[in-house]
């Protein structure tokens, strides 16, 4: 086959970690006979240092003509002052809504080499867990109405949650699905005690459950579910939440594997264009110092593989050879503890000569 796919890099550790995982792709390409075509683009602070803003017009072009986009981090301190519509950040949100992409997919899991990584107790760690959260990435308080205003106390600043029963029908089908290709659990997490918004989540996730008899349909408060993911993450299969509370929780799960290093994710939308990205952020305090953890990056290129061009024993060979390096003790120092490490390129070197 052959693919078009747009880099957009970024800032930070971004470029070291997308020429490694671009390194992966291309070994993939040469063992299955598939041509890679990879057009870079700016995005983020790179982007706004070359061109004023942080998502140029360019770039949403180049990732529409794309097959897919594979991105690597936003964002740092040099952009930290800029006012909210300027930000690194915004560039994420909004390369998300024009790309239409209002699935996040944030896979979690043990692996069994890294079990002496997570920071739970050791009986909780010896029950393991492979969690999906199925995170909404286009509505909710990220996209809502915000702004500023004189209220009851003076200068106020105001953010909205608002979800329309579209958005949480058409997320809730995919986490269904998700849920009939997993182990068949879902757990609907909102705030519903308190939240208007979340009432109607929950309701349209109970009336979607009548279509998904296969599927056993769980709810449960956020706040509940944050402690539960510490108290036994093992509990748990699909997780289907809003656009904030999957961000909270997807940090906090990805801690639990170890390292934030780990967390790949896939965004997609109604086609099978889609943007893949590490969870982890653009660590500018690391950056150019080639320690970099490239796992989740070159995890995220195997989701790709997976979600977007079908390849899927293309990506089940990048799982593998990421697994075998960990099971031989490959590790950079996110997860070094600090004894002796590999570098970025040493331990996508590690994974290449498995492939
Ligand atoms: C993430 C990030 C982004 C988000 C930020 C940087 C806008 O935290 O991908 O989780 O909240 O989605
Ligand atoms: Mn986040």
């Amino acid at each position: 086959m052959e693919k078009k796919i747009a880099l957009l890099k970024g800032d930070g550790i971004g470029p070291e970690i997308v020429d490694s995982a671009v390194r992966v792709l291309e070994a993939v390409a040469a063992k299955y006979g598939h041509t890679f075509e990879f057009t870079p683009h700016l995005i983020g602070g790179c982007a706004i240092d070359a061109t004023g803003a942080p998502l140029p017009e360019e770039t949403v072009k180049g990732c529409l003509a794309s097959d897919s986009v594979l991105l690597g981090a936003v964002g740092g301190p040099k952009w930290d002052t800029l006012p909210g519509h300027l930000r690194p950040e915004k560039a994420l949100l909004g390369i998300r809504a024009a790309m239409e992409l209002f699935t996040n997919l944030r896979p979690a899991k043990l692996y069994p080499a890294l079990a002496g990584d997570c920071p739970l107790r050791a009986d909780i760690v010896a029950n393991g867990f492979d969690l999906m959260i199925v995170r909404e990435l286009t509505g909710g308080i990220y996209f809502g109405e915000r702004g500023m205003r004189e209220g009851k106390y003076g200068e106020e600043a105001y953010d909205t949650e608002c979800y329309s029963r579209m958005e949480i029908e058409r997320i809730g089908r995919v986490a269904f699905e998700t849920a009939q290709k997993r182990g068949k659990h879902l757990c609907s997490i909102d705030k519903a005690n308190v939240l208007e918004s979340s009432r109607l989540w929950r309701k349209v996730m109970h009336e979607l459950a009548t279509e998904y008899p296969d599927v056993e349909l769980s709810d449960m408060l956020v706040d509940n579910a944050a402690m539960q993911l510490v108290r036994n993450p093992a509990q748990f299969d699909v997780i289907v939440t809003s656009n904030m509370f999957g961000d909270i929780l997807s940090d906090e799960a990805s801690q639990l594997t170890g390292s934030i290093g780990m967390l790949p994710s896939a965004s997609l939308g109604s086609t099978s264009r889609g943007l893949y990205e590490p969870i982890h952020g653009s660590a500018p305090d690391i950056a150019g110092k080639h320690i970099a953890n490239p796992v989740a990056t070159i995890l995220s290129a195997a989701m790709m593989l997976r979600y977007s061009f079908g390849m899927a024993a293309e990506a089940d060979d990048i799982v593998r050879a990421v697994d075998e390096v960990l099971e031989a003790g490959c590790r950079t120092a996110d997860l070094a503890h600090g004894a002796p490490s590999m570098s970025t390129e040493e331990m996508t070197d590690a994974i290449l000569a498995r492939l």
